[in-house]
């Protein structure tokens, strides 16, 4: 009774559907407004913690010249893209947890974080670090995405329902660190100054509602949980999902509204 799956053609890594349906979509409209709002300018030193497959990396490296710019990310598959997609200035990469950064003391002048810090299991461990490998004046730019919009709230319901409990989880921890002034106490109580904490909504366009579910569950930790599912589990999640996005959508693509907090902060 149920169709081929839409979800069945996207079977490369989660890595690589990251950075073919993610980052278009979600990443890079997000990484354009980060990079421009810490102002680089051409010389600079700059870190990517979390990096992902890049998006920021290699946007800073195009702004900064050939200077030295280096991504940080613990997860290797992530890093594969991200040297693959690499091919302009030099970008150095490293596998190592934004906990214990394998860098330095005093050897950047920004470091930078998208949709990176909520996932730290010790956030202050990890925005210590940004500040011990910053020089003295240089400045973090770290954004953070959350409360949960509506269109995830409906995944995350139907994921709780159809997969379980720590798939819906996983959606929750995307949207967990948003309150601004849990935001100052992390940056200040690491030791940052003039921290400055803005919250703005942002209108994304991602792709009609079937197409979006399964590029998104198929670029996460979420894949291999999907991928485990029998075809009948995969329609029901499919059928609620859709069914609840079919008030979000708009000129045949959905509409995803999800408010930004960006977070700029100096170290003495
Ligand atoms: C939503 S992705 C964001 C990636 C990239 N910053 C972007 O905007 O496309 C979150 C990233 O955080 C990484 N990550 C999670 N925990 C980490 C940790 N403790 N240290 C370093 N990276 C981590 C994941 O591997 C993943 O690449």
């Amino acid at each position: 009774m149920t169709q081929p799956m839409l979800r069945d053609a996207y079977g490369d890594s989660p890595a690589v559907n990251y950075e073919r349906y993610f980052v278009p979509t979600i990443g890079m409209p997000l990484a354009q407004d980060l990079v421009e709002r810490a102002e680089l300018q051409r010389g600079e030193q700059v870190l990517d913690v979390a990096c992902g497959t890049g998006v920021v990396t290699r946007l800073a490296a195009e702004r900064v010249g050939h200077a030295a710019v280096t991504g940080v990310d613990l997860h290797p598959g992530m890093l594969e893209v991200a040297r693959t997609a690499d091919g302009g200035p030099v970008i150095e990469w490293h596998e190592a947890s934004a906990e214990a950064l394998p860098l330095e003391d005093a050897s950047f002048d920004v470091v930078l974080c998208q949709m990176g810090l909520q996932f730290f299991d010790d956030r202050p461990g990890a925005l210590r670090e940004m500040r011990r490998v910053l020089r003295p004046g240089g400045r973090a730019v770290v954004s953070v995405p959350g409360p949960t919009p509506r269109l995830f709230d409906v995944l995350e319901r139907a994921l709780e329902r159809h997969v379980g409990s720590r798939a819906a989880g996983f959606v929750a921890t995307v949207f967990s660190l948003h309150d601004v002034e849990e935001l100052y106490g992390l940056l200040e109580g690491a030791g940052f100054t003039d921290v400055q904490a803005r919250a703005e909504p942002v209108t994304l366009s991602p792709p009609p509602a079937e197409q979006f579910l399964w590029q998104y569950v198929s670029s996460t930790p979420l894949a291999s949980a999907a991928s485990a599912l029998d075809e009948d589990t995969r329609a029901a999640l499919q059928q609620e999902v859709v069914g609840g996005w079919s008030s979000l959508a708009g000129d045949g693509r959905l509409v995803l509204e999800i408010d930004l907090t960006t977070v700029t902060a100096r170290k003495p």
